[in-house]
C-alpha cells in the first residue's frame, strides 16, 4: 500500500521491445518526472498510468499485476495499465488531445467542428471506462488516507471516480493546460461538461499553473453548475475543493549541466558552422497547433521584407518537432508550417545565406545546444498553460531577448522583462523581433538575469512539495 500516488496518461518511463524480445527503458523528461525523482526516495511513491506503446504493453504483461518494481525508477514504483488499444485511442486521441485540449486553448474552427454525434458519445463512454480504469487501480494501490495527485485533462473524471471508491483519499487534481472561459467552455454537450467539472471537483484541492486559467475553471463551475465560488474554494452539492495556482519552473543547474555535455557542445560548433557569425532567432516546438508556428514564420517574413538591412546577417533557427501524428488536424498543420518555411526560403535565400533553418526531427541535443546560442527566443502560442521554452532559453543563453505572448501562461511571472506581443498579431511580432535584435547588450543581459531568476523560483521539485502539502 503506498501514501502517495500519481496518476498520470503517460508515465515517467516508456519501454521498447527488440525483436528478439528484449525491452529496454527509456526515462521520459518534464516537470512531473523530475519533482518526484526528488520526494519518490523519502515516500512510499506509487505512479500508475497508461501503457503507451508495444514495448509498454510487453513490460506490463511480463510484471506481475502490471506492477514495475525493480530498482531502475527514482521516481518510485510503477503500475501500467494495459488499456485495451481500441479504448485507449478513443480516449487519449478523440476525447482527451481533440475535444478537451481543443477546448481549452480556444482551437476549433467553430463552422467546421465538433459535431458531437453518435461517435462523440462512444468517444466519451470510452475516455469514462479509461478514466475508471485509472480510479480503480488507484483505489486498489492506495493506503489508508493516502495522497492521490492526478494529473491533467486525459484524466478528469478520475477524481470523483476515486473519491466514491475511497473517500478516506486525499485528492488532488492539477490541470497542466490553461482552462477555457464558460462561453468557449459550454460548447461541450451539458453532459460532458458537467461531467469534466464535476469529475475535477471530486478532488480536494484542484490546482492550476496560472491565476487566469484557475479563474476560467471557477466560472465555468460558477456558470454550468451553479457552484458557489469564494475564498475557500468551489462548493458543490454540499462539499468544497480548495483552488491552488503552483507556477512550475525550471532546474536551473540540472539544465545547465545537461546544456553542457559533450553532445550539446558538438551541436553548438555545428550550428555556428553552418550559421556564422549571424544574429539567430530560435524558436522551439512541438508541432503543435496552439504553438502558432505558422504565424511565426509570417512574422519573420514581415520582419524580412521591411527590414532589408539584416538579409544575410540573421538566421532563424525553428525547430518543429513531430506531434500527435494520429490527427489529422496535426499532419495538416505540419504540412502548412513546412510550406510557409519553403515560401519564406524561396523568396530569401541567397547562394551563401539561409534566412531559415526547419529542424523537424526531435533532437534534444541540439535543441540546447539553439537555445545556448539564441539572440532572439520567439515564444508566441495562441494560448499555453505555461510554456516551458520561454523559461529555459534566459537561463541558457544569457543574453536573449525573449519575444513572448500574453496567452502563454508564462507571460504573468516573465512578462516584465519579456517583449510581450497579441500573437495574432505578426506586424507587433516582427516588430518585437526587430526591436530584440538590436537592444543594446547591457539591456538584454539585464533582462535575461531577471527572467532566468523567475525560471527558477519554482523548481519542480517545489512545485510538487506545494501540491503534497495543500493535500495535509
Ligand atoms: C503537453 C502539455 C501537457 C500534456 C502533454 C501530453 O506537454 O503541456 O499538459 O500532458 O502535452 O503530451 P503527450 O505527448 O503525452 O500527448
Amino acid at each position: 500500500m503506498n501514501s502517495v500516488l500519481v496518476a498520470s496518461n503517460r508515465g515517467p518511463v516508456s519501454f521498447t521491445v527488440s525483436d528478439d524480445g528484449e525491452l529496454t527503458m527509456k526515462r521520459g523528461g518534464g516537470g512531473l518526472v523530475s519533482g518526484l525523482s526528488g520526494v519518490a526516495k523519502d515516500e512510499g511513491v506509487l505512479w500508475v498510468c497508461a501503457a503507451l506503446s508495444d514495448g509498454d504493453r510487453s513490460a506490463v504483461r511480463q510484471a506481475p499485476g502490471g506492477r514495475l518494481d525493480q530498482a531502475g525508477y527514482d521516481t518510485g514504483a510503477l503500475r501500467m495499465l494495459d488499456i485495451a488499444p481500441a479504448t485507449f485511442h478513443r480516449a487519449y486521441n478523440a476525447v482527451a488531445n481533440s475535444t478537451l485540449w481543443f477546448v481549452n486553448h480556444l482551437l476549433y474552427d467553430i463552422p467546421n467542428s465538433p459535431h458531437f454525434g453518435t461517435r462523440f458519445q462512444r468517444e466519451w463512454e470510452s475516455y469514462r471506462d479509461y478514466n475508471g480504469a485509472f480510479a480503480l487501480a488507484l483505489a486498489e494501490e492506495a493506503g489508508h488516507e493516502a495522497r492521490v495527485m492526478v494529473q491533467d485533462y486525459h484524466l478528469t473524471l478520475t477524481p470523483a471516480m476515486l473519491r466514491a471508491e475511497r473517500p478516506d483519499l486525499r485528492i488532488a487534481h492539477f490541470s497542466h493546460t490553461p482552462w477555457a472561459p464558460p462561453e468557449y467552455f459550454a460548447l461541450l454537450p451539458d453532459e460532458v461538461a458537467r461531467e469534466v467539472l464535476e469529475g475535477i471537483l471530486g478532488a480536494d484541492h484542484a490546482g492550476f499553473l496560472t491565476e487566469r486559467w484557475a479563474r476560467a475553471f471557477t466560472d465555468c463551475c460558477a456558470a454550468l453548475l451553479g457552484a458557489t465560488v469564494d475564498a475557500r474554494g468551489v462548493t458543490h452539492e454540499g462539499r468544497t475543493t480548495r483552488i491552488g495556482v503552483h507556477a512550475l519552473g525550471v532546474d536551473g543547474e540540472q539544465l545547465w549541466r545537461r546544456a553542457c555535455e559533450p553532445d550539446v557542445e558538438s551541436n553548438v560548433a555545428a550550428l555556428r558552422e553552418q550559421t556564422g557569425d549571424r544574429k539567430l532567432i530560435v524558436r522551439i516546438d512541438r508541432t503543435e497547433l496552439s504553438k502558432n508556428i505558422v504565424r511565426g514564420l509570417v512574422a519573420y517574413r514581415e520582419f524580412l521584407a521591411a527590414h532589408p538591412e539584416w538579409h544575410g546577417r540573421v538566421v532563424h533557427l525553428a525547430f518543429a518537432y513531430p506531434s500527435r501524428h494520429d490527427l489529422p488536424e496535426y499532419r495538416e498543420y505540419t504540412a502548412a508550417v513546412q510550406r510557409c518555411a519553403k515560401e519564406i526560403e524561396d523568396e530569401y535565400a541567397t547562394e551563401d545565406w539561409d534566412p531559415l533553418i526547419l529542424n523537424v526531427n526531435d533532437d534534444y541535443a541540439r535543441s540546447l545546444a539553439a537555445y545556448r546560442m539564441a539572440d532572439v527566443l520567439l515564444v508566441n502560442p495562441i494560448r499555453d498553460g505555461m510554456n516551458l521554452v520561454a523559461k529555459e532559453g534566459p537561463i541558457l543563453s544569457p543574453r536573449c531577448v525573449l519575444v513572448l505572448s500574453r496567452e502563454a501562461g508564462a507571460a504573468a511571472e516573465l512578462g516584465a522583462d519579456a517583449l510581450v506581443i497579441n500573437p495574432y498579431d505578426v506586424l507587433e511580432t516582427a516588430q518585437a523581433l526587430h526591436t530584440a535584435l538590436v537592444m543594446p547588450e547591457e539591456e538584454r543581459t539585464r533582462r535575461a538575469a531577471s527572467l532566468a531568476g523567475a525560471a527558477t523560483a519554482l523548481p519542480p521539485q517545489k512545485w510538487l512539495a506545494a501540491q503534497l502539502d495543500a493535500l495535509t
